[in-house]
């Protein structure tokens, strides 16, 4: 579907088309199991007491203001890619988000303006945005999960998050028991956060509006690896599809890129986020750790340097659960691994990189009813 209208120009200038489009991937499947294990990329959790298919905003809307209602704790998931759910499972409903559907208005004065549901397929929209040769999501190719999931945590790779390119988030206040909308500046972006992380459960995210350029090449190359690959120098374009294929590469050689059929890819992605140190805190690493200086003056470094470094190399462990085996920051399920061998195995390296290091690691994924 498609429709076209003019925006005059201020004082009567030239007009700018404006061309609206709609884009919809397959719906989502229906759920052919109520264990968690069969619902998330790291294939650990025990069953949901209750499970709902939500595929249209108001189904989930009003699933879950009906269950905060008679109180009954709710988890929603989008494509189960960052979550660390427990043996026992959870004693509630599980919300499916089953959202589809992005909204476009392009035009050549400004971008492109879509507005995606949140449970649209994140990389499918990558994908879309491309063939449409729009600019600012090419870098992150290839990330599992939901559309609706990205501003939770200020979804990133290689160079951008997602905080560069949002332009508001939709959500239900649970709290305030209203639809309430964030301009991206109220939204409090961090590095793998947002207001939405700092206040687990109290929103659930509708849609999530994004504001793009128009044009073949890509945002200027900001990770030196991802430069070195494409052959360009730090800060250089590259062709869109170019960038996409170089990141999936690196994405693949790293092990995080999602296959059914491999083991080495059954994990959550990082397990651990990058810790941000105090200068002097940084100082005291030696000498071959990476550091990045951050401009509130904070030194962030690599867990999974650290975890390599403490002793736990890439592959490290022989139960059931194991470090991947291309990248020391994933831990992967082997294929019959339990939620609790994953965390054992969690704190195995959290322990280890503090005896070694001094710096406690963030687990990144959320964990529903379990703790490190
Ligand atoms: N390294 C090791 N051992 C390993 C792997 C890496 O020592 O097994 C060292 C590397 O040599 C490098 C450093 O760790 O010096 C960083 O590794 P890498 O470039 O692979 O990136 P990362 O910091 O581990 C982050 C994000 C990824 C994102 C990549 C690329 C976090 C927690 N992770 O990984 O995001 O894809 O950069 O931008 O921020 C995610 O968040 O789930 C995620 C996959």
């Amino acid at each position: 579907m498609n429709g076209q209208n003019l925006i005059g120009g201020p004082t009567g200038g030239e007009a700018c088309e404006v061309v609206s489009s709609v884009y919809e991937s397959a719906p989502a499947a229906e759920p052919t199991s109520a264990r968690l294990a069969d619902l998330t990329t790291l294939h650990v959790g025990g069953p949901a007491r209750r499970l709902v298919m939500a595929r249209t905003e108001e189904e989930l809307v009003a699933t879950v203001r009906d269950a905060d209602a008679r109180g009954e704790p709710v988890l929603l998931l989008g494509a189960g890619s960052n979550v660390v759910v427990s043996d026992e499972g959870f004693d509630g409903v599980v919300v499916v988000v089953g959202t589809r559907g992005l909204r476009a208005e392009v035009s050549d004065c400004a971008g492109a303006f879509l507005t995606v549901a949140a449970g649209e397929p994140w990389d499918r929209v990558v994908i879309h945005t491309l063939s449409q040769e729009w600019i600012g999501l090419e870098t992150l190719s290839g990330i599992p999960g939901a559309t609706g999931a990205t501003p939770i945590q200020n979804v990133g790779a290689y160079g951008s998050d997602v905080s560069s390119t949002i332009a508001r988030v939709r959500t239900w206040d649970r709290m305030a028991g209203k639809i309430v909308t964030y301009a991206a500046s109220d939204c409090g972006f961090g590095y793998r956060s947002s207001r939405f992380k700092e206040e687990p459960g109290r929103y659930v995210v509708i849609d999530v509006s994004f504001q793009l350029e128009l044009g073949p090449l890509s945002v200027p190359i900001r990770y030196a690896e991802l430069a070195a690959a494409l052959g360009v120098e730090v800060g250089q374009r590259a062709p869109l599809a170019r960038v996409r294929d170089a990141v999936l590469a690196l994405r693949r050689s790293k092990g995080m890129v999602l296959d059914a059929g491999d083991h080495d890819t059954w994990s959550a992605g990082s397990f651990f986020t990058n810790p941000l140190l105090s200068a002097e805190g940084a100082a005291t690493l030696p000498d071959g750790a990476p550091r990045y200086a951050q401009p509130d003056g904070t030194v962030k470094t690599s867990a999974a340097w650290l975890i390599d470094h403490a002793g736990f190399g890439k592959g490290y462990g022989s139960g059931p659960a194991r470090l991947s085996a291309k990248h020391t920051l994933a831990i992967t399920n082997r294929g019959a691994a339990t939620a609790k061998d994953v965390l054992d195995l969690a704190r195995t390296v959290r322990e280890g990189v503090r005896e070694r290091f001094g710096v406690t690691l963030v687990p990144e994924p959320v964990l529903v009813g379990c703790r490190l």
